[in-house]
C-alpha cells in the first residue's frame, strides 16, 4: 500500500510544487543517452517528471507506480499522452506479454528502490524488470549510502517550510525521524494546508541495503555487470547502481 504521501490525491497534486527541482534526474537523462535507449520502463514512476522529459526527447516510456493519485497527476503532464501509465507494480507491467523483453532501460529514480522492505517483493521487482528489458537492457537506480546516515537529518527543526503553492496557498511540511531498526528507517511527513487547515498525515519506511545486498540480490534476478557509481547529484551520500540483463 502506497504512501499517503503519494496517494492521498490533494498531497500528490503538491508533489511537484513542493520539490520543483528534479536536476537529479538528469543523471537518468545522461544513462539514457549513454545506453542509447529508446524504451524506458519507469518503476516507481510518481508523478511523472520522469517520464515526461522522456517524451520531451522522443523516448517512449511506460510508467508504473501503485499510487495511482500520484499517476493521476502524470497523465496531466506534457507527453502523458505519448506515455503508457499502469496503476501497479513491475510485476503488474511484466504480465502483459507486449512488455516483455521490450524495453532497453529500466529506471528507479528517486528513492523508489529504498521503499522495498521485504527481500521477496524486491527481488520479485527486479525479476519482473529483467523480464521486461530486452537482453543487454539495463536496470539503473539509487540508494542513498547508509554510512552516511542521512536520517540524522530529518528533524523538523532542518526540514520544515512552508511553500506558496498555486491554488492552494501556503503549504508547510517537514519530515521527522520516528525509529530505527537496523536497516529500516520510519519518518513521518504531515502536509498542512494553511488556507483551510487541513493536515494530512503520512508514515513511510524505508531500507538502507549495504550494498553486497544489491550485488547479490541483482545476481539472483538474473542480472549481470553490476556497477556501482557514486550519485553524481549527491556524491559520497548515494550510489547509483547499473546491471545488464
Ligand atoms: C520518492 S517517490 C519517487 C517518485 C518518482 N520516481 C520521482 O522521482 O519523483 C517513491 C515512489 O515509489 C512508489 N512505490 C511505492 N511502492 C512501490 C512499488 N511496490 N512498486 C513501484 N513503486 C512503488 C511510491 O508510490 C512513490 O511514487
Amino acid at each position: 500500500m502506497p504512501d499517503a504521501v503519494f496517494d492521498h490525491p490533494r498531497v500528490a497534486r503538491v508533489y511537484d510544487p513542493l520539490d520543483p527541482d528534479r536536476s537529479d534526474l538528469d543523471t537518468y537523462l545522461d544513462l539514457v543517452d549513454e545506453f542509447g535507449a529508446t524504451a524506458v520502463l519507469d518503476v516507481g514512476c510518481g508523478t511523472g517528471t520522469f517520464c515526461s522529459l522522456l517524451a520531451g526527447r522522443g523516448i517512449q516510456g511506460l510508467g508504473v507506480d501503485p499510487a495511482g493519485a500520484s499517476v493521476a497527476v502524470a497523465r496531466t503532464k506534457a507527453g502523458a499522452d505519448r506515455t503508457t501509465w499502469i496503476v501497479g507494480t513491475a510485476v503488474d507491467v511484466a504480465v502483459d506479454p507486449a512488455h516483455r523483453r521490450h524495453f532497453d532501460l529500466a529506471t528507479m529514480t528517486a528513492n523508489v528502490a529504498q521503499v522495498f522492505l521485504d527481500d521477496e517483493e524486491w527481488l520479485a521487482t527486479l525479476r519482473a524488470i529483467r523480464a521486461c528489458l530486452r537482453p543487454g537492457g539495463r536496470v539503473a537506480f539509487e540508494s542513498r549510502v547508509p554510512s552516511d546516515r542521512a536520517w540524522e537529518r530529518w528533524t523538523k527543526e532542518l526540514t520544515h517550510r512552508v511553500v506558496e503553492v498555486d491554488g492552494e496557498g501556503p503549504v508547510e511540511d517537514w519530515v521527522q525521524l520516528t525509529r530505527v531498526e537496523g536497516e529500516f528507517v520510519t519518518f513521518e511527513s504531515p502536509t498542512i494546508f494553511l488556507a483551510d487547515g487541513e493536515r494530512i498525515e503520512s508514515t513511510s519506511t524505508l531500507r538502507f541495503r549495504a550494498q553486497d545486498a544489491f550485488h547479490h540480490s541483482l545476481s539472483e534476478a538474473g542480472f549481470g555487470r553490476i556497477e556501482v557509481r557514486d550519485l553524481p547529484y549527491a556524491p559520497g551520500r548515494g550510489w547509483l547502481i547499473v546491471a545488464r540483463a
